[in-house]
Protein backbone atom coordinates (compact mmCIF):
# COMPACT_ATOMS: atom_id res chain seq x y z
CA UNK A 1 0.00 0.00 0.00
CA UNK A 2 1.04 3.29 -0.86
CA UNK A 3 1.84 5.97 2.12
CA UNK A 4 -1.51 8.15 1.89
CA UNK A 5 -3.38 4.83 2.03
CA UNK A 6 -1.64 3.71 5.04
CA UNK A 7 -1.94 6.88 6.72
CA UNK A 8 -5.75 6.39 6.81
CA UNK A 9 -6.43 2.64 7.29
CA UNK A 10 -3.27 1.63 9.12
CA UNK A 11 -3.49 0.72 13.36
CA UNK A 12 -6.55 1.05 15.11
CA UNK A 13 -9.42 -0.74 13.41
CA UNK A 14 -10.12 -3.95 15.96
CA UNK A 15 -13.85 -5.69 16.22
CA UNK A 16 -14.98 -5.35 19.62
CA UNK A 17 -18.51 -6.26 20.95
CA UNK A 18 -19.48 -7.77 18.10
CA UNK A 19 -18.79 -4.64 15.62
CA UNK A 20 -15.93 -2.42 14.68
CA UNK A 21 -15.73 1.18 14.89
CA UNK A 22 -14.82 3.49 12.18
CA UNK A 23 -12.63 5.82 14.25
CA UNK A 24 -10.25 4.30 16.45
CA UNK A 25 -11.51 4.47 20.08
CA UNK A 26 -9.90 6.45 23.10
CA UNK A 27 -9.40 3.82 25.58
CA UNK A 28 -9.33 6.26 28.70
CA UNK A 29 -8.92 3.22 31.34
CA UNK A 30 -5.79 3.01 32.95
CA UNK A 31 -6.69 -0.52 33.78
CA UNK A 32 -8.08 -3.65 32.14
CA UNK A 33 -9.73 -6.81 34.04
CA UNK A 34 -10.71 -10.18 32.57
CA UNK A 35 -13.35 -13.18 33.65
CA UNK A 36 -10.41 -14.67 36.26
CA UNK A 37 -7.92 -13.35 38.26
CA UNK A 38 -5.17 -16.23 36.18
CA UNK A 39 -6.35 -14.40 32.84
CA UNK A 40 -5.36 -10.82 33.89
CA UNK A 41 -1.96 -12.74 35.51
CA UNK A 42 -1.66 -14.27 32.39
CA UNK A 43 -1.58 -11.30 30.24
CA UNK A 44 0.67 -9.65 32.83
CA UNK A 45 3.31 -11.83 32.47
CA UNK A 46 3.39 -11.52 28.98
CA UNK A 47 1.71 -15.14 28.37
CA UNK A 48 -1.61 -14.18 26.46
CA UNK A 49 -2.37 -11.24 24.57
CA UNK A 50 -4.00 -8.34 26.19
CA UNK A 51 -4.25 -5.22 28.57
CA UNK A 52 -2.90 -5.18 32.09
CA UNK A 53 -1.83 -1.36 33.06
CA UNK A 54 -1.33 1.62 30.53
CA UNK A 55 1.71 2.18 31.27
CA UNK A 56 2.76 -0.94 29.79
CA UNK A 57 -0.09 -0.84 27.03
CA UNK A 58 -3.01 1.02 25.97
CA UNK A 59 -4.85 0.13 22.92
CA UNK A 60 -5.62 3.37 21.77
CA UNK A 61 -1.55 4.06 21.98
CA UNK A 62 -1.25 0.66 20.25
CA UNK A 63 -3.17 2.13 16.90
CA UNK A 64 -0.79 5.12 16.96
CA UNK A 65 2.10 2.88 17.17
CA UNK A 66 0.85 0.52 14.37
CA UNK A 67 -0.15 3.13 11.77
CA UNK A 68 3.29 5.11 12.52
CA UNK A 69 5.19 1.96 12.01
CA UNK A 70 3.43 1.28 8.88
CA UNK A 71 4.45 4.20 7.24
CA UNK A 72 7.99 3.78 8.46
CA UNK A 73 7.92 0.87 6.34
CA UNK A 74 8.23 -1.41 9.70
CA UNK A 75 9.72 -2.27 13.03
CA UNK A 76 8.16 -1.00 16.10
CA UNK A 77 7.11 2.21 17.60
CA UNK A 78 6.22 3.86 21.33
CA UNK A 79 4.48 7.20 21.78
CA UNK A 80 5.81 9.41 24.46
CA UNK A 81 4.76 12.66 26.18
CA UNK A 82 7.23 14.48 24.19
CA UNK A 83 9.81 14.99 21.41
CA UNK A 84 12.32 15.39 23.75
CA UNK A 85 11.25 11.83 25.70
CA UNK A 86 11.07 9.88 22.78
CA UNK A 87 14.45 11.23 22.39
CA UNK A 88 15.61 10.89 26.04
CA UNK A 89 14.40 7.29 25.46
CA UNK A 90 16.28 6.70 22.48
CA UNK A 91 19.47 7.45 23.59
CA UNK A 92 18.87 5.70 26.49
CA UNK A 93 18.23 2.48 24.59
CA UNK A 94 21.23 3.02 22.00
CA UNK A 95 23.68 3.55 25.46
CA UNK A 96 22.05 0.63 27.62
CA UNK A 97 24.59 -1.67 28.56
CA UNK A 98 27.64 -0.13 26.15
CA UNK A 99 30.35 2.25 26.45
CA UNK A 100 28.42 5.98 27.53
CA UNK A 101 29.87 7.71 24.02
CA UNK A 102 28.26 9.57 21.24
CA UNK A 103 28.77 11.52 18.66
CA UNK A 104 26.16 13.84 18.00
CA UNK A 105 26.07 16.29 15.01
CA UNK A 106 27.34 20.21 15.50
CA UNK A 107 23.85 21.19 14.59
CA UNK A 108 21.23 20.47 16.60
CA UNK A 109 17.58 21.62 18.71
CA UNK A 110 18.64 24.14 21.70
CA UNK A 111 16.89 21.67 23.78
CA UNK A 112 18.73 18.76 22.26
CA UNK A 113 22.11 20.00 23.24
CA UNK A 114 21.12 20.46 27.05
CA UNK A 115 20.02 16.76 27.37
CA UNK A 116 23.56 16.09 26.74
CA UNK A 117 25.23 18.27 28.62
CA UNK A 118 22.88 18.91 31.27
CA UNK A 119 21.17 15.70 31.58
CA UNK A 120 23.33 12.86 30.46
CA UNK A 121 26.91 14.45 30.66
CA UNK A 122 26.52 14.36 34.34
CA UNK A 123 25.16 11.08 34.03
CA UNK A 124 28.61 9.94 32.90
CA UNK A 125 28.12 10.23 28.99
CA UNK A 126 30.18 11.79 27.10
CA UNK A 127 29.69 13.67 23.68
CA UNK A 128 31.62 14.71 21.26
CA UNK A 129 30.55 17.11 18.22
CA UNK A 130 31.12 16.77 14.26
CA UNK A 131 29.97 18.04 11.33
CA UNK A 132 27.49 15.36 9.73
CA UNK A 133 27.27 16.97 6.38
CA UNK A 134 31.31 16.29 6.24
CA UNK A 135 30.97 12.99 6.41
CA UNK A 136 34.91 12.27 6.33
CA UNK A 137 35.32 14.65 9.39
CA UNK A 138 31.97 13.07 11.04
CA UNK A 139 33.77 9.30 10.61
CA UNK A 140 37.48 10.73 11.75
CA UNK A 141 35.14 11.93 15.48
CA UNK A 142 33.41 8.67 14.97
CA UNK A 143 36.73 6.33 14.55
CA UNK A 144 38.34 8.30 17.83
CA UNK A 145 35.74 8.61 19.94
CA UNK A 146 34.25 5.16 19.50
CA UNK A 147 30.62 5.99 20.53
CA UNK A 148 27.57 3.46 20.96
CA UNK A 149 25.47 5.87 19.47
CA UNK A 150 25.32 8.27 16.75
CA UNK A 151 22.87 11.03 16.91
CA UNK A 152 21.57 13.67 14.19
CA UNK A 153 18.72 15.62 12.91
CA UNK A 154 17.58 14.90 9.36
CA UNK A 155 16.90 18.45 8.68
CA UNK A 156 18.54 20.81 11.27
CA UNK A 157 17.03 23.36 13.26
CA UNK A 158 17.01 25.64 12.54
CA UNK A 159 19.44 26.28 9.22
CA UNK A 160 17.70 23.41 8.00
CA UNK A 161 21.21 21.28 6.93
CA UNK A 162 20.70 17.92 5.27
CA UNK A 163 22.77 15.11 5.88
CA UNK A 164 23.62 12.39 3.67
CA UNK A 165 21.50 10.13 6.33
CA UNK A 166 22.54 6.62 4.64
CA UNK A 167 26.25 7.57 4.67
CA UNK A 168 26.10 8.76 8.13
CA UNK A 169 23.87 5.47 9.18
CA UNK A 170 27.07 3.23 7.08
CA UNK A 171 29.73 5.21 9.06
CA UNK A 172 28.30 4.70 12.53
CA UNK A 173 27.37 0.98 11.79
CA UNK A 174 30.94 0.56 10.19
CA UNK A 175 32.37 1.51 14.02
CA UNK A 176 29.97 -0.93 16.05
CA UNK A 177 27.51 2.23 16.65
CA UNK A 178 23.52 2.73 16.66
CA UNK A 179 22.12 5.67 14.73
CA UNK A 180 19.33 7.85 16.17
CA UNK A 181 17.41 10.15 13.75
CA UNK A 182 15.43 13.11 14.74
CA UNK A 183 13.23 13.05 12.05
CA UNK A 184 10.54 15.89 13.34
CA UNK A 185 11.11 18.08 10.19
CA UNK A 186 11.21 15.57 7.54
CA UNK A 187 8.72 12.91 8.96
CA UNK A 188 8.34 9.56 7.14
CA UNK A 189 6.24 11.38 4.31
CA UNK A 190 9.56 13.82 3.33
CA UNK A 191 12.34 11.00 4.17
CA UNK A 192 12.19 6.84 4.96
CA UNK A 193 15.05 6.60 7.42
CA UNK A 194 14.84 3.64 8.19
CA UNK A 195 15.17 2.15 4.65
CA UNK A 196 18.35 4.33 4.85
CA UNK A 197 19.98 3.08 8.01
CA UNK A 198 18.66 4.35 10.98
CA UNK A 199 18.16 2.35 13.90
CA UNK A 200 16.02 4.78 16.27
CA UNK A 201 13.49 6.93 14.81
CA UNK A 202 12.86 10.55 16.85
CA UNK A 203 10.27 12.11 15.83
CA UNK A 204 8.46 15.43 18.23
CA UNK A 205 4.65 14.28 17.57
CA UNK A 206 3.79 17.92 18.53
CA UNK A 207 4.94 18.86 14.87
CA UNK A 208 3.94 17.99 11.60
CA UNK A 209 2.79 14.59 12.78
CA UNK A 210 -0.09 16.10 14.92
CA UNK A 211 0.07 18.95 12.91
CA UNK A 212 -2.74 21.12 14.25
CA UNK A 213 -0.88 22.70 17.89
CA UNK A 214 -3.27 21.00 20.02
CA UNK A 215 -1.23 18.02 21.25
CA UNK A 216 2.54 17.44 22.87
CA UNK A 217 4.09 14.03 22.48
CA UNK A 218 6.80 12.08 20.92
CA UNK A 219 7.28 8.99 18.95
CA UNK A 220 9.92 6.49 18.95
CA UNK A 221 10.48 4.30 15.86
CA UNK A 222 12.95 1.01 16.10
CA UNK A 223 13.59 -1.87 14.76
CA UNK A 224 11.78 -5.12 16.14
CA UNK A 225 15.12 -6.26 17.72
CA UNK A 226 14.93 -3.66 19.84
CA UNK A 227 11.48 -3.90 21.22
CA UNK A 228 12.28 -5.60 24.79
CA UNK A 229 14.90 -3.12 25.63
CA UNK A 230 13.31 0.03 24.32
CA UNK A 231 9.59 -1.25 25.56
CA UNK A 232 11.13 -2.61 29.32
CA UNK A 233 12.81 1.16 29.25
CA UNK A 234 9.32 2.81 28.85
CA UNK A 235 7.68 0.30 31.61
CA UNK A 236 10.01 1.60 34.06
CA UNK A 237 10.41 5.09 33.24
CA UNK A 238 7.07 5.54 31.94
CA UNK A 239 7.31 8.60 29.10
CA UNK A 240 3.71 7.32 28.30
CA UNK A 241 1.77 9.64 25.70
CA UNK A 242 -2.13 9.37 27.16
CA UNK A 243 -4.94 8.20 24.79
CA UNK A 244 -6.31 11.38 23.69
CA UNK A 245 -3.09 12.73 22.15
CA UNK A 246 -2.49 9.56 20.64
CA UNK A 247 -5.68 9.86 19.49
CA UNK A 248 -5.51 13.04 17.99
CA UNK A 249 -1.79 12.18 16.76
CA UNK A 250 -3.20 9.28 14.81
CA UNK A 251 -6.13 11.68 13.39
CA UNK A 252 -2.85 14.84 12.45
CA UNK A 253 -1.37 11.21 10.36
CA UNK A 254 -4.42 10.42 8.87
CA UNK A 255 -3.26 13.45 6.20
CA UNK A 256 0.26 13.93 6.45
CA UNK A 257 0.71 12.93 3.22
CA UNK A 258 -1.56 15.87 1.83
CA UNK A 259 -0.63 18.30 4.45
CA UNK A 260 3.44 17.70 3.84
CA UNK A 261 2.95 18.44 0.03
CA UNK A 262 1.18 21.19 0.79
CA UNK A 263 3.87 22.72 3.12
CA UNK A 264 6.16 21.67 0.61
CA UNK A 265 4.86 23.16 -2.40
CA UNK A 266 4.09 26.63 -0.28
CA UNK A 267 7.52 26.62 1.13
CA UNK A 268 9.23 26.13 -2.63
CA UNK A 269 7.16 29.25 -3.23
CA UNK A 270 7.60 31.87 -0.10
CA UNK A 271 11.74 30.92 -0.04
CA UNK A 272 11.77 32.00 -3.98
CA UNK A 273 9.74 35.23 -2.99
CA UNK A 274 11.96 36.00 0.00
CA UNK A 275 15.02 35.21 -2.02
CA UNK A 276 14.00 37.74 -4.14
CA UNK A 277 13.81 40.86 -1.68
CA UNK A 278 16.76 43.46 -1.41
CA UNK A 279 15.35 43.46 2.41
CA UNK A 280 16.68 39.57 3.22
CA UNK A 281 19.73 38.75 3.49
CA UNK A 282 19.68 34.95 3.28
CA UNK A 283 17.01 32.41 2.47
CA UNK A 284 17.95 28.69 4.18
CA UNK A 285 15.51 26.28 2.42
CA UNK A 286 17.01 22.79 0.92
CA UNK A 287 14.83 23.41 -2.16
CA UNK A 288 16.94 26.28 -3.45
CA UNK A 289 19.67 25.37 -6.00
CA UNK A 290 22.23 27.46 -3.94
CA UNK A 291 21.47 25.65 -0.45
CA UNK A 292 24.27 23.82 0.53
CA UNK A 293 22.55 20.55 0.90
CA UNK A 294 20.52 20.61 -2.30
CA UNK A 295 21.70 17.82 -4.05
CA UNK A 296 21.65 15.67 -0.51
CA UNK A 297 18.36 16.79 -0.45
CA UNK A 298 16.86 15.49 -4.00
CA UNK A 299 18.55 12.56 -3.29
CA UNK A 300 16.89 11.60 -0.26
CA UNK A 301 13.56 12.98 0.06
CA UNK A 302 10.31 11.20 -1.57
CA UNK A 303 8.36 13.50 -3.72
CA UNK A 304 4.58 13.92 -2.88
CA UNK A 305 2.15 11.47 -4.80
CA UNK A 306 1.68 13.52 -8.32
CA UNK A 307 6.02 13.19 -8.86
CA UNK A 308 6.77 16.86 -7.33
CA UNK A 309 10.13 17.20 -5.81
CA UNK A 310 9.48 17.88 -1.99
CA UNK A 311 12.03 19.81 0.25
CA UNK A 312 9.99 20.28 3.30
CA UNK A 313 7.53 22.96 5.26
CA UNK A 314 10.43 24.63 6.74
CA UNK A 315 12.12 28.16 5.38
CA UNK A 316 14.91 29.91 7.43
CA UNK A 317 15.58 33.47 6.45
CA UNK A 318 17.75 36.20 7.66
CA UNK A 319 16.48 40.27 7.52
CA UNK A 320 19.22 42.20 6.31
CA UNK A 321 20.98 44.55 8.91
CA UNK A 322 18.44 43.89 11.47
CA UNK A 323 19.04 43.14 14.98
CA UNK A 324 16.32 42.43 18.05
CA UNK A 325 14.55 45.60 17.84
CA UNK A 326 14.31 45.45 13.66
CA UNK A 327 13.11 41.63 14.08
CA UNK A 328 10.79 42.29 16.95
CA UNK A 329 8.99 45.20 14.58
CA UNK A 330 8.60 42.35 11.92
CA UNK A 331 7.34 39.77 13.89
CA UNK A 332 4.73 42.53 15.37
CA UNK A 333 4.09 43.67 12.12
CA UNK A 334 2.55 39.97 11.17
CA UNK A 335 -1.33 39.72 10.62
CA UNK A 336 -1.95 36.09 9.38
CA UNK A 337 1.46 34.23 9.86
CA UNK A 338 1.48 33.37 13.53
CA UNK A 339 4.42 34.49 16.04
CA UNK A 340 5.35 31.83 18.23
CA UNK A 341 6.79 28.89 19.05
CA UNK A 342 6.49 25.04 17.01
CA UNK A 343 6.25 24.42 13.80
CA UNK A 344 4.81 21.75 11.39
CA UNK A 345 1.07 23.09 12.31
CA UNK A 346 -1.20 23.91 9.52
CA UNK A 347 -1.43 27.71 9.88
CA UNK A 348 2.02 29.36 8.81
CA UNK A 349 3.83 30.82 11.71
CA UNK A 350 7.46 32.14 12.50
CA UNK A 351 9.58 31.89 15.97
CA UNK A 352 12.73 33.66 16.47
CA UNK A 353 15.49 31.27 17.14
CA UNK A 354 17.55 33.47 19.52
CA UNK A 355 14.86 33.63 21.88
CA UNK A 356 12.98 30.55 21.50
CA UNK A 357 14.59 26.91 20.35
CA UNK A 358 18.24 28.26 21.04
CA UNK A 359 17.70 30.49 23.68
CA UNK A 360 19.40 28.56 26.32
CA UNK A 361 22.25 28.29 23.86
CA UNK A 362 24.94 31.15 24.73
CA UNK A 363 25.59 33.83 21.71
CA UNK A 364 28.71 32.64 21.44
CA UNK A 365 27.49 29.34 20.96
CA UNK A 366 24.82 30.42 18.83
CA UNK A 367 27.29 32.43 16.54
CA UNK A 368 29.13 29.77 16.12
CA UNK A 369 26.22 27.46 14.96
CA UNK A 370 25.32 30.43 12.85
CA UNK A 371 22.40 31.55 14.58
CA UNK A 372 22.44 34.98 14.77
CA UNK A 373 20.07 37.58 15.83
CA UNK A 374 18.83 38.43 11.89
CA UNK A 375 17.93 35.09 12.10
CA UNK A 376 13.79 33.32 11.70
CA UNK A 377 12.52 30.66 11.13
CA UNK A 378 9.85 30.02 9.24
CA UNK A 379 7.21 27.04 9.38
CA UNK A 380 5.09 27.09 6.21
CA UNK A 381 1.63 26.11 6.77
CA UNK A 382 -0.94 25.47 4.11
CA UNK A 383 -2.81 28.51 3.65
CA UNK A 384 -2.72 29.78 -0.10
CA UNK A 385 0.85 30.76 -0.85
CA UNK A 386 0.03 34.11 -2.08
CA UNK A 387 -1.15 34.82 1.13
CA UNK A 388 1.73 33.96 3.21
CA UNK A 389 4.28 35.82 1.11
CA UNK A 390 1.53 39.05 1.65
CA UNK A 391 1.88 38.77 4.99
CA UNK A 392 5.24 38.53 5.25
CA UNK A 393 6.43 41.17 2.80
CA UNK A 394 3.91 44.10 4.41
CA UNK A 395 5.41 43.39 7.40
CA UNK A 396 9.54 43.58 5.86
CA UNK A 397 8.16 47.03 4.62
CA UNK A 398 6.95 47.39 8.32
C1 LIG B 1 14.21 18.85 15.93
C2 LIG B 1 13.44 18.78 17.22
N1 LIG B 1 13.56 17.69 17.98
C3 LIG B 1 12.88 17.58 19.15
C4 LIG B 1 12.04 18.58 19.58
C5 LIG B 1 11.34 18.44 20.89
O1 LIG B 1 9.98 18.17 20.70
P1 LIG B 1 8.90 18.44 21.86
O2 LIG B 1 8.74 19.92 21.97
O3 LIG B 1 7.68 17.72 21.37
O4 LIG B 1 9.45 17.85 23.11
C6 LIG B 1 11.89 19.74 18.81
C7 LIG B 1 11.02 20.82 19.28
O5 LIG B 1 10.94 21.87 18.67
C8 LIG B 1 12.61 19.84 17.59
O6 LIG B 1 12.52 20.94 16.82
Amino acid sequence: MKLESLAVHAGGRKPSAGFTAAATPIHVSSSYFYGTAAELAKVEAGNAEGYSYTRHGNPTADALHEQIAALEGGGAALSTASGMSALHLALSAALTGRPQRIVAANMLFGQTYLLLSGVMEPQGVETRFADPCDPDAFERAVAEHRPSCVLLEAVSNPLLRVAELDRIAAIAHEHGAALVADCTFTTPALLQARGLGADFIVHSGTKHLAGHADVLGGILVYANEHAPLVEDLSQTLGPNLGPFECYLTMRGIKTLPLRMAAHCRNAGIVARALQEDERILRVHYPGLADHPDHDAASRLFLPAAGGEKQYGGMVSFEIASAGRQEVFRFLNALKLVVRTLSLGDVHSLVSYPAMSSHRNLSPKHRARLGIGDNLLRLSVGIEDPEDIVEDLLQALRG
